[in-house]
């Protein structure tokens, strides 16, 4: 089966490239490279032994995007190309929702046009806002606080009326909790071009030494150790996912809106924790005032997932630690 993955060279796209292109689909990466190198094509080679075809692009480019679903023969998208930095969406909003809601409107019209009419969208627990009941599911009030959860929110609105519209299509919404980790290879992972702004990364970082501290965003949070909670999710266990999304859907016509998490909360002094026994390392940590627009709690409700998908997370956290540290000594030595 043919794939295309917009977005096909950025984190979590790369590594489900690895797994369908083990599986035996044939994946075709296309991205305007905007936050990820071309080089994550060949990594991805030296891990499966076989060619991913990348295509360098921009998904608001609906005329390029028809040709190559039609020359390619493409059978399903998975759309994974967006901007994902919340504070950056607050500061340049027209940017958010020209790239991820006219870019998805782009795609969309491309796919009509081409007759490719299965897509697995990638969502976010962000569209939730803050719960109003733990764990989320997916009826949960759909309140996202920030532009780029608008966007994602909006997105999901719109591929439901497409799905209304045109019983044709079949549309899975993943709604993605807290994605760490990397492949177990260590040739590709999670490598923000700038200062990260999320947990891992961050602590990556600091575990270098590129970086003198972890801030820890608010310790008077009412959670048990008083730090923020949230449900962390190897990024192997959400590529499997996809694969999982894919096979539903070649069963399943209509909308649907599906999470993958674990199920489970780890504050944030647990996963430094952690990762400095896995990696028997040290990290530096002071608490610093909470990080405007953070919730207190966010985990999960993933038996919609299960019973549809058949799909669970399998991996542990530790497991998260150790493949996120191992990705990262791996690129500096
Ligand atoms: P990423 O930035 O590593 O990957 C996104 C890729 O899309 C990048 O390679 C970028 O160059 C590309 N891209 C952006 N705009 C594009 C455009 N207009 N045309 C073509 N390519 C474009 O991010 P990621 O962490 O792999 O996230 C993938 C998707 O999952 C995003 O849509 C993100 O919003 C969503 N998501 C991520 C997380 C997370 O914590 N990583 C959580 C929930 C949802
Ligand atoms: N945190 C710190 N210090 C840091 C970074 C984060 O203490 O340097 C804390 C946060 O306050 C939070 C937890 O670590 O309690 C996780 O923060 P992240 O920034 O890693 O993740 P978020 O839950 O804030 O958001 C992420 C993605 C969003 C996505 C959301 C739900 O960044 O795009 O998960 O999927 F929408």
């Amino acid at each position: 089966m043919n794939i295309l993955l917009t977005g096909g060279t950025g984190y979590i796209a790369s590594h489900t490239a690895v797994v369908l292109s083990s599986l035996g689909y044939k994946v075709f990466l296309y991205d305007n490279l905007s936050n990820s190198k071309r080089q994550v094509v060949t990594q991805i080679k030296k891990i499966t032994g076989s060619a991913v075809t990348f295509i360098k692009g921009d998904i608001r480019d609906s005329d390029r995007i028809v040709r190559l679903l039609k020359r390619k023969k493409i059978e399903a998208v998975i759309h994974f190309a967006g901007l994902k930095a919340v504070g950056h969406s607050v500061d340049r909003p027209i940017d958010y929702f020209d790239n991820n809601v006219a870019g998805t409107v782009s795609l969309v019209r491309a796919m009509n046009l081409a007759n490719v009419k299965t897509m697995v969208f990638s969502s976010s627990a962000t569209v939730y806002g803050n719960p109003t009941y733990l764990p989320l599911d997916e009826i949960h009030p759909k309140l996202a606080v920030n532009p780029y959860g608008r966007t994602k929110l909006h997105i999901e609105e719109l591929l439901q009326d497409v799905s209304d519209a045109d019983a044709e299509w079949n549309i899975s919404c993943l709604r993605y909790f807290n994605p760490i980790g990397a492949h177990e290879s260590g040739f590709i992972g999670e490598e923000p071009s700038d200062r990260p702004n999320n947990l891992m990364p961050y602590l990556v970082q600091v575990a270098l030494g590129d970086l003198p501290y972890l801030r820890v965003f608010g310790g008077d949070y009412p959670t048990p150790d008083g730090t923020g909670i949230r449900d962390y999710v190897h990024v192997m266990d959400i590529a499997d996912g996809h694969v999982a999304a894919l096979d539903f859907l070649s069963k399943n016509g209509g909308w649907h809106a599906l999470n993958l998490g674990t199920g489970s909360g780890c504050s944030v002094f647990e996963l430094v924790r952690i990762f400095e026994e896995t990696n028997q390392c040290q990290i530096s940590a002071k608490v610093v005032e909470r990080r405007p627009g953070d919730v207190a709690e966010s985990y999960a409700c993933v038996e919609k997932a299960y019973t549809k998908l058949g799909w669970r997370a399998k991996r542990t956290i530790p497991d998260m630690c150790y493949s996120a540290w191992h990705f990262r000594k791996n690129r500096v030595v």
